[in-house]
């Protein structure tokens, strides 16, 4: 080994947003060199003496994978604590679980489906309350408040009719009351926007979708800077075991290290497919914040870097809604999001289904596109054929 001064290490939360995503808890592994982090595929870690080791004793309670994962994922958000849950429905539980019977949470009323459903049909049998409100209407979210409203959960934009919240103002009337505010950034991911910057206090995802970005993997990950709180979340994910396996926290780990670059990808393909489906007499509404019509679209401007690669269209009537779903060639009809390959779906019949009947149902004539990296020439006309006729 040469004696060359070796350079201090770079501290990475300096860096930037791409930078992090590529190196943040990825240093080259110390015992072997290897650039990639190794996945530790072992339920348990060999002791030298009764409780010594080297950091790890049994795996439901970490894993270096996990440990490198959380890094990567605090640091993406540019905040303290990264905690990595099994799936984003099991991170949703974790913060919703620091509550107590006779709480109260203010939402969106158009929540993720499966968000909503497991506040009415799991939460609720607990003890919990909740009030679906338009967020948008910051008197109807203050006149929702009670003294015993702990959270305020805004997703924005929202799955998937893709609302625009405030996050600021929101975050601001809540802080005013000691209320906690938590921001789902599935859909903009830490590359379009920062929610804790904004003034929320917990960020959530679903790492299945632009984080993982491949559709191989499902994951949830929990973000905060309050120390207390990601020791809370932590505990849970250890007592309850929502823990992800090392396998999973690799994909998630090495789908992150191009999340800057693909949402770039994204954005700019959904750009091309609203603007196409803008002219087709087959779409009643494009749903897409930057379009200059679109509601939240001087929101997303300001509090977002590009406008996301979900693109969601109502067309003539659920039938029809139906039918072009499954008369797409390149987009694939399935469920899910964010991954390198276009998806179509009918929220009303697929992803939202459980929400039928409630103050929160999709309209039926939804399609919701994930728009991937494709060519988005291809996106078009494919998009363009799907509509023919109908
Ligand atoms: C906005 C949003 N939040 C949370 C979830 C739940 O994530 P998961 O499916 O990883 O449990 C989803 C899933 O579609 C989602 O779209």
């Amino acid at each position: 080994m040469s004696d060359a001064p070796r350079p201090d290490p770079i501290r990475w939360a300096d860096a930037g947003l791409a930078t992090r995503a590529i190196h943040a808890g990825q240093d080259p592994d110390p015992a072997t060199g290897a650039v990639m982090t190794p996945v530790y595929q072992t339920s348990t870690f060999a002791q030298s003496a009764v409780g010594e080791h080297a950091g790890w004793d049994y795996a439901r309670g970490g894993n270096p994978t996990r440990d490198a994962l959380e890094v990567a994922l605090g640091s993406l958000e540019s905040a303290g604590h990264g905690v990595a849950f099994s799936s984003g429905l099991a991170a949703c539980d974790a913060v919703l679980r620091q509550l107590a019977p006779g709480d109260h949470v203010v939402m969106a009323d158009d929540v993720y489906g499966g968000t909503y459903r497991q506040l009415d049909r799991v939460h609720r049998r607990w003890g919990l309350a909740f009030t679906p409100v338009q967020l948008d209407d910051l008197d109807a979210v203050a006149a929702a408040l009670r003294p015993e409203t702990r959270l305020l959960w805004v997703e924005s934009p929202t799955n998937p009719l893709l609302t625009v919240f405030d996050l600021a103002a929101l975050a601001a009337l809540a802080r005013e009351r000691g209320i906690r505010t938590v921001v789902d950034n599935t859909f903009a991911t830490p590359a379009l926007q920062a929610p804790l910057a904004l003034g929320a206090d917990v960020v959530v995802h679903s790492t299945t979708k632009y984080l993982g970005g491949h559709s191989d993997v499902v994951g949830g990950a929990v973000v905060t800077d309050d120390d207390a709180l990601a020791e809370a979340y932590r505990f849970h994910a250890n007592a309850v075991g929502a823990v992800p396996g090392p396998w999973d926290a690799f994909l998630v780990l090495r789908g992150i290290k191009t999340l800057p670059v693909r949402m770039r990808a994204h954005c700019a393909g959904a750009r091309a497919v609203a603007e196409a489906a803008e002219q087709l007499p087959a779409v009643r509404e494009v749903l897409w914040p930057g379009h200059p019509q679109h509601p939240g679209h001087d929101i997303a401007a300001r509090q977002m870097h590009d406008y996301g690669g979900m693109v969601s269209l109502r067309l003539t009537d659920e039938a029809v809604a139906k039918r072009v779903c499954e008369r797409f060639r390149v987009f694939t009809l399935a469920e899910s999001l964010g991954g390198v390959e276009s998806l179509v779906e009918h929220p009303g019949a697929m992803t939202h289904a459980s929400t039928a009947d409630s103050p929160i149902a999709v309209p039926g004539d939804l399609i919701r596109l994930s728009v991937g990296l494709e060519e988005p020439a291809d996106l078009i006309a494919d998009l363009e054929q799907a509509l023919a006729g109908t």
